[in-house]
């Protein structure tokens, strides 16, 4: 479903990504690890077309993400660091207008399930600008899916929820995989990229140093694997 070869990213002459090779098959979940500044959400904004790539070769689905971005855009779901959202809309006017934007159909019943499984319901017409950080979040999320992408891409999507706002999101993940979604999610919460995810990779300097199968959320082997990395064996 993603076939990334020889990637690099290069600004203001600092070498972000530096030859970075990745096939993630339909249907995986993918947790991408590392240090602060590594270059994961560097990497994931190449993927969701937001900047270009200095050099190598992104497959998305079969379509090349140079001359194919806008095909692309419309299956692939981005999780951002910020939230997209449109400070002064209710969660239901970012949900039907981003639904608009992806041309779903019968859109506003469409927001108004996500708008209940995130569990806001309570407050469907309030402007999100009175929201709090981890209701922002469980709105970006919804956002994120509204258009039921085949991709979803995800950076610290756990960042700023409650108990309750991990177990909806880490269930929206698992029943988009289910449908056969794949999900690339950056993240520093060890804890749920074993709950959740198959594989793990492992990212520093701009490089993929670590890429291995997780089973029965083996949280211990995921800690070991990354400070292996860490202190810098190879
Ligand atoms: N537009 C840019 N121009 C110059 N440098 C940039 C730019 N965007 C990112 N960088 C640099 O690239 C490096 C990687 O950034 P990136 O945001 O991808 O890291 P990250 O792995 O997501 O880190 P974090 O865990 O802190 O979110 C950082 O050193 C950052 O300063
Ligand atoms: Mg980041």
């Amino acid at each position: 479903m993603i076939d990334i070869k020889n990637l690099t990213k290069q600004a203001n002459n600092k070498k972000i990504l530096r030859g970075v090779d990745l096939q993630v098959k339909k249907g995986e979940t993918v947790a991408i690890l590392g240090p602060n500044g590594a270059g994961k959400s560097t990497l994931l904004k190449v993927l969701a077309t937001l900047i270009k790539p200095t050099s190598g070769i992104v497959r998305i689905n079969g379509l090349d993400l140079k001359k194919n971005h806008i095909e692309i855009k419309k299956i692939l779901g981005y999780l951002p660091h910020s939230s997209l959202l449109y400070d002064h809309y209710s969660p239901l006017e970012n949900l039907v207008f981003f639904g608009n934007v992806y041309g779903v159909r019968d859109v506003e019943q469409r927001a108004m399930k996500l708008v209940k499984d995130v569990g806001l319901s309570f407050f469907l017409n309030e402007p999100v600008k009175n929201f709090s950080r981890g209701m922002i979040q469980r709105i970006a999320i919804a956002r994120a899916i509204v258009h039921d992408p085949e991709v979803l891409l995800l950076d610290e999507p756990h960042t700023g929820l409650d108990q309750g706002a991990i177990s909806i999101l880490n269930n929206v993940i698992l029943s988009m995989k289910e449908k056969g979604s794949t999900t690339l999610m950056v993240t520093h919460d060890f804890k749920q990229a074993a709950e959740i995810c198959d594989r793990i990779i492992i990212v520093k300097n701009g490089k993929i140093v670590d890429d291995f199968k997780i089973k029965n959320r083996n949280l211990e082997l995921v800690s070991e694997k990354y400070e292996m990395q860490m202190e810098g064996v190879s």
